[in-house]
Formats: structure tokens, sequence, C-alpha cells
């Protein structure tokens, strides 16, 4: 009989993915949905950059690449390490180029992870985190990051959570779908914990770039962090490279010999042309002159969903603004609903586009993301869709 991978029986089809498919099915019968369902900015890329890669491939550089990436676009990874985070890293043997963020962190648990070891992540996060680990026939543990501490575990929650099979803590900060990140001292607790115990630590720093309040420190700019530290990044979000599929791993040496091997067999290079772009893109003044562009756009929109929610007198319970990333992870707790019930009501009543917060673990729950990445007249519009379908529903339970 023919059998498939039934590690895969353990993962849900991607809930964002599962959205936008109904959100197509829905606008192809006429129906028009306001969609702050993606995490993609709404931005084109620089269009600089854009130059970079059509030259490039003019000139024909449309054949394979090194795998480790082009010691060009290595050496502007590190230097944008060390403008940002103030870190040090060798372009030739600490850092990888990757097929975007999500291969960064597949080389990164690849690298490190044997079948049946423990994987501590917190709960919510972005689904591939526990995804991944699972595929790679890790035990996933998710520690609560509950709204009721700003969405960091407390610290007993790692306490607990710990086995003597556990190998790696997965962190993501500011965090998809809450935006959330800790402070400098918590990390500094985490660091100790994981040297306590032999643990790395993976973080994936997608969103580093996007902070609305004091920037949020790289894991491995803790003291003595470096040796077990994974940093996973890329430009889809700060440079809206999102297509463009290019990130980066920044770890130790022996990491990264491992994620070559990795890479080497899932990939075997990222396009030239779109390495040549990605360094000019991490490197180039203007350039990072854009991205800030953008990220003051992001801030408007927060204040501007802020504002609404104030409006409504519903910002406390319903909309805390994120300190980073670009979603509010909307609290729809007293409804009393799932997040999969609220949403999908949402979707057909106020013809508004979200994820459930559950697609992201169990502590989310009651919560939808809902992104600011999106126009301001879509955020607007959507928003106060949403919060007059919520006291729509609040007034229909009042009146019985
Ligand atoms: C937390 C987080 N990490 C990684 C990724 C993947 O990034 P990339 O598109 O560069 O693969 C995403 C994408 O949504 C994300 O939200």
């Amino acid at each position: 009989m023919l059998t498939l991978n039934h590690q895969l029986d353990l993962i849900r089809q991607s809930a964002t993915v599962g959205m936008n498919d109904r959100v197509l099915e829905l606008k192809a019968s006429g129906r028009q949905i306001i969609s702050l369902q993606v995490g993609d900015p709404d931005f084109a890329t620089p269009q600089s950059v854009m130059d970079v890669a059509l030259n490039v491939m003019k000139d024909g550089l449309t054949h394979y690449s090194p795998s480790r990436g082009f010691p060009d676009l290595r050496r502007a990874v590190a230097t944008k390490l060390t403008r940002d985070e103030g870190l040090a890293y060798d372009p030739q043997s600490e850092i990888l180029i990757t097929h975007g963020g999500i291969h960064a962190y597949y080389t990164a648990m690849q690298s490190i992870l044997n079948p049946g070891d423990d994987v501590l992540i917190p709960d919510p996060t972005w689904a591939t985190h526990a995804n991944m680990a699972i595929m790679l026939r890790g035990n996933v543990i998710r520690v609560p990051a509950p709204a009721e501490n700003d969405f960091i575990p407390f610290f007993e929650s790692w306490e607990k959570a710990l086995t003597p099979k556990t190998k790696v803590i997965v962190l993501n900060y500011p965090s998809n779908p809450t935006g959330a990140y800790p402070t400098r001292e918590y990390l500094e607790k985490l660091q100790d914990f994981a040297a306590a115990n032999d643990l790395w630590i993976v973080s994936d720093e997608v969103y580093g770039s996007l902070y609305y309040a004091e920037k949020p420190t790289s894991a491995a700019a803790i003291d003595g962090a470096r040796p077990r530290t994974l940093i996973v990044n890329s430009l889809s979000k700060t440079y809206a490279m999102t297509g463009w599929r290019v990130g980066y791993l920044a770890a130790p040496p022996q990491v990264i010999e491992n994620a070559l091997k990795a890479g080497q067999n899932s990939i075997t290079c990222v396009a030239p042309f779109i390495q040549k772009a990605a360094a000019f893109a991490l490197t180039d003044a203007a350039v990072q002159r854009v991205a800030a562009q953008m990220r003051t756009v992001y801030a408007r929109r927060r204040e501007l969903v802020s504002r609404i929610a104030r409006e409504f007198e519903s910002d406390k319970v319903l909309a805390a603004p994120p300190m980073g990333a670009f979603y509010f992870f909307l609290d729809f707790r007293p409804l009393k609903m799932t997040s999969s019930e609220i949403c999908e009501r949402i979707l057909e009543e106020a013809g508004v586009a979200l994820v459930p917060g559950s697609a992201f673990g169990a502590q989310g729950e009651g919560f939808a993301r809902m992104t600011i990445a999106a126009s301001d007249e879509n955020v607007e519009i959507g928003f106060r869709k949403i919060l007059e379908w919520a006291e729509h529903l609040k007034r229909s339970f009042e009146n019985g």
C-alpha cells in the first residue's frame, strides 16, 4: 500500500492562505472584501532595487550562484548587523544567504535539531515556528505568552516547560501576531537560563526594524549569547520584498556549515540577480530612507487605528496598539466565540478578512490578527466596519 508522511498529519494548512482562498472565492462571486489578513507590505519594492536586478540579469547573471551566497551580499548582511545591532559577524564563516526568512528558519532548525528533541515555542506565534519543528520531527512544547503579560511568557513558564530533552528556544520579536517584544533585562535572564541548560536560541528577527517604542534588542546582542544564538532574518518586510524570497541566517561557524548542507540540498542557491539586488537594498543609503518612510507610514496607520478605537471607546478591550511589526491583535474574548467563528462572521457580515488568532496557538483563541500593511483607506474603512459589527453584536446581546 502507498503511504504518506504521517508527520504532516500533525500540521494544519496555513490559516492565512486558507483565508486568502476564501477572499478570492468571495471576490469572484462579486462581493467587495477588504483584505486585512495578509502580512505583506502594500508598498512596491524600491525602484532602484528592481533596477539592480534587471541590469545584472541583462548582464547574464542568470545561472547558478555560490550556495553560501555571493561574498558581497554576505558582507552587506554583516554591515547591516553591525549598523543596526552592533554585532560583528564574519561574512565568510558566519552568514548564509537563504530563500527568505522561512528558509533561514528551516536551515537553522535543520542544523541543530535531532528527532525527538524538545523545542520551546511561545504561544501565540507565527504557525511555521511550530510546524517546521514538527516537520523535522522535533517535539514542540508551547510556552504561554498570555495577553495578561503583554504577550511575553512569564519567566516561570520557561522553567516549567523545560525537560531533559529540551534543545532549543525559538523567539520571534517583534512578534507576529502580537508585535510584542521583551526588555533587554528579560533577554539577559533568558540567556542565563539557556546557558544553564545548554539550549540553543533561534531568534526570528524579520520584524526587527519595525518598532514604535524603544528599539528591540537582538537576542544575539546579549552578553554571552552569540555562541548559542542563530539569527533568522530577511529583506521581505523591511524593504517590501516578500516576493523576492531572500533572507539570511547568522550563526556560529559550525552551525553555518550544517545550514549550508541544508541549503545546498533544498534550494542549491538563491537566484543571483536577487542576491545582487539584496546587497544593494541592505546598504544603499537612499533605500534605507525609503524603508524609513515605510515605517513612518505604518506608525501613522497604527495611530489611525488607535484613534478610531478611542472614538468607539473600544481601545482598551479590543485594540491595544502593537509595539512592533505591522499587526493589531484584536481582543474579541468578551464576545465568547471562537476566533474562527469571529473571523467567519466578520468576513460574511462586515466584508473584512482577518486571520483567526487560534492559527497562532491556543493563547490566540478569542483574538484576530488585523494587518496595517494595507492602504490607509482600507485600514480605516475595514477597522470601522469591524467595530460597527462588534457594537451591533453587543447591542443585540444587551437586547436579549
Ligand atoms: C515571524 C515571521 N517569520 C518569518 C516569516 C517569513 O519571512 P519570508 O517571507 O522572508 O520568508 C514571516 C512571514 O510572514 C513571519 O511573519
